[in-house]
């Protein structure tokens, strides 16, 4: 099959290309750093010529509302609409669980845009949601880091490993459009504050993680049932001290 991976130098998008690769597919890892650029359009047309099935995992560069909004926006209707011209037969989309529960923050309503106007299109889809990645808990410290204190929510959640992540997807990306949504968990649930103490503890890391829960998450008040996936979702098998022991810095 030839595979479009919108995104493909990315986290996710890296390892989803070389996984494919492997199973021996035509994989074209697109990105504005490849000439492939879906808010000016460069390179698109071009890249879907005889694509089957397009990935999405591209992230915007800047997570201010207003700007991820407009990335969102733009990347799914010229992407869309190149798939439609294309006659691409399936679109897979990464998303994050409870995106519809999480709308007081910017980002989430970028990414429900995003889902909305896949869910609109007439190109067969499926939408995968995952929970955070262990790889993203640096990246929510920061986001919460104010001096030398990281304020989080005690909200429940239940992250997974990236790899997990990419190989979730390679599955779907393989698979025929269910035209809904499927859940992706990891195995084990946490309280955020304490997942992050334990990752900047491994990391040596000196800020202090203070448990508040009315601290927003990207601007939204999390609850227990926020994070946490609905009934039916795939279970990831990566622990997380499996991957905290894997990924630390060697002394
Ligand atoms: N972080 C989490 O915990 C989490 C959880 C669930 C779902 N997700 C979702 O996972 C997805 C992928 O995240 P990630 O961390 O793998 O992203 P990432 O590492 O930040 O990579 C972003 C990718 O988007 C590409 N990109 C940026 N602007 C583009 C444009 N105009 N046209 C085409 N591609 C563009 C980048 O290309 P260049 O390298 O060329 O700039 C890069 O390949 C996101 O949609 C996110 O919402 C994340």
């Amino acid at each position: 099959m030839k595979i479009v991976v919108i995104g493909g130098s990315g986290l996710i998008g890296t390892k989803l290309v070389n996984k494919l690769r492997q199973l021996g597919h035509e994989v074209v890892a697109a990105s504005p750093t490849s000439g492939v650029n879906t808010i000016t359009g460069e390179g698109l047309a071009e890249a879907l010529a005889g694509a089957q099935v397009v990935v999405d995992v591209a992230n915007s560069p800047s997570f201010e509302d207003k700007a991820v909004l407009a990335f969102f926006e733009t990347s799914g209707r010229n992407l869309l609409a190149a798939e439609a011209a294309a006659g691409v037969g399936h679109h897979v989309a990464l998303s994050v669980v409870g995106t519809d529960r999480l709308l007081q923050s910017g980002y989430f309503r970028a990414k429900m845009a995003q889902e909305d106007l896949i869910k609109a299109s007439k190109v067969p889809y499926t939408i995968l949601r995952s929970t955070q990645f262990f790889d993203f808990m640096g990246g929510i410290a920061q986001s919460a880091t104010d001096g030398q204190t990281v304020r989080l929510s005690p909200a429940l959640m239940q992250p997974v490993v990236s790899d997990d992540v990419a190989a979730a997807l390679a599955d779907v990306t393989l698979g025929s459009p269910v035209n809904g949504t499927i859940e992706l968990a990891g195995p084990e649930q946490f309280r955020l504050d304490e997942l992050v103490r334990r990752f900047l503890s491994a990391h040596q890391d000196a800020r202090q993680v203070v448990a508040d829960v009315h601290a927003r998450y990207f601007g939204a008040e999390l609850n227990d049932q926020s994070l946490i996936p609905g009934d039916n979702p795939r279970i990831a098998p990566t622990r997380f001290e499996d991957w905290l022991r894997r990924s630390r810095p060697q002394k």
